[in-house]
């Protein structure tokens, strides 16, 4: 090529990249921080990260009729529903076989009233009913997956009255993620219902590259376990996709194991904060219908899920994941999250097995003013008046959590 029409096609080709850069700056002015942007599912769902209950980590496959309706029992009367909690979802092991004809069988000893009336009952709660399958052949409980049924599958979901799917990646040996979570997502734009997606491949295929245009929320870490050090990995892994997360599109670094026994009341309170400071869904795992008597443990359990200050850290509809400002030495950090109201929440986090003092300096978490008012998340109580920087002890394994509000000089 001529090397005038050579420097012509370059500078043509240079224009077009800076236009489209430009164009995906303005469609998303906050992600310019040189990432490159994926699209995001037009199913108009989860703009804030969703909230609700799955079965798998208390109750496993011991799945029943009876234990979802005594669920959305509680999570109404705990006042979990009012907070925010949505989605009542079983994961594995409701179903069983597949009919002649393809469809897919539930166990009609633990659902003898079959899945439709189910969903009816919890939709009767004012509450939103969630399904699980498997994009592989099997589910990673070995009941039937959907590999080959999509779109069958997403029409019985939608005749059935579910809002969400978790669909799992077990026994999926030589599939495309991408491929296979894309038919889903098709097939349930063509079901009929508007459903959200929830894509578990567990972080093993880079989903924060792609899944923000194929699935509203996707795994980005293996499971969980009720256990501190589990907590402390999947942070690890799912704080550093912060840049991608968005209203629609959010980084999922699994449920919640508060109230699930293995961890310490300081313990679940951080795990709790990080999960709002991460913007990630609150999907409670723990056993909802001990949660309203009166003992200490059930009383703890109750001010971490129903703490509303800092689910509206979480539920912010700028929809911005928090992300980590300071980490020196690493055991001592600063996480930050802007919010809509121009404030930000700030987390003062202590991963060190000795308790210490942390310093948030206002310049560091992006405060443009000399003063500010001050609210701690877990006590509850504000400071009207704090000047350049806010110090706290923090407990090991704990957390201060705060809303800082600039105050105009
Ligand atoms: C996988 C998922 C879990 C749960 C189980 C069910 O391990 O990651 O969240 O759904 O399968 O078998």
């Amino acid at each position: 090529m001529h090397t005038s029409l050579r420097r012509l096609v370059s500078l043509c080709a240079l224009a077009t990249i800076s236009a489209l850069t430009i164009s995906a700056r303005r469609m998303e002015p906050r992600l310019g921080s040189g990432f490159a942007l994926t699209p995001r599912v037009d199913n108009g769902l989860a703009r804030t990260p969703p909230m609700g209950w799955n079965s798998w980590n208390k109750f496993g496959c011991n799945v029943s009729e009876q234990l979802i309706r005594e669920t959305a029992d509680a999570i109404a009367a705990s006042g979990m529903r009012d907070a925010g909690y949505q989605y009542i979802t079983i994961d594995d092991c409701w179903q069983v076989a597949r009919a002649p004809q393809g469809t897919i069988v539930p166990d009609s000893t633990r659902f003898p009233h079959g899945i439709k009336a189910l969903a009816d009952y919890v939709h009767g709660k004012g509450l939103k009913f969630g399904i699980y399958t498997d994009a592989g052949r099997k589910t990673c409980e070995g009941r039937p997956g959907s590999y080959g049924y999509e779109a069958i599958d997403a029409k019985t979901y939608a005749a059935w009255g579910v809002d969400y799917v978790k669909i799992d990646w077990c026994n999926a040996e030589g599939l495309d993620a991408k491929t296979q979570y894309t038919i889903f997502r098709d097939a349930l734009a063509s079901s009929g219902r508007k459903i959200v997606f929830s894509i578990c491949e567990w972080g093993s295929n880079q989903p924060w590259e792609w899944a923000s245009d194929v699935g509203n929320l996707w795994r980005t870490t293996g499971d969980i376990a009720d256990r501190w050090s589990s907590v402390m990995t999947l942070v690890d892994l799912s704080s550093q996709y912060w840049h991608v997360a968005r209203p629609g599109a959010w980084n999922d670094p699994d449920m919640l194991e508060v109230g699930n026994g293995g961890m310490t009341r300081t313990e679940y309170r951080a795990h709790f904060s990080l999960w709002a400071m991460m913007a990630a869904p609150l999907i409670a795992g723990n056993d909802v219908r001990v949660m309203m008597d009166s003992s200490r443990a059930a009383a703890d359990i109750r001010d971490i899920l129903l703490n509303k200050d800092v689910i509206a850290v979480d539920q912010d509809s700028l929809g911005i994941q928090g992300k980590i400002v300071q980490a020196s030495p690493s055991e001592l950090q600063v996480w930050v999250k802007p919010l809509k109201d121009g404030s930000r929440a700030v987390l003062l986090f202590n991963r060190a097995s000795v308790p210490s003092t942390i310093t948030a300096n206002f310049g560091r978490i992006g405060l443009k003013t000399k003063r500010a008012r001050v609210r701690d998340l877990w006590t509850h109580t504000d400071s009207a008046s704090v000047e350049n920087a806010f110090t706290a002890p923090v407990p090991s394994h704990g957390v201060v959590m705060l809303r800082i509000w600039p105050i105009a000089e």
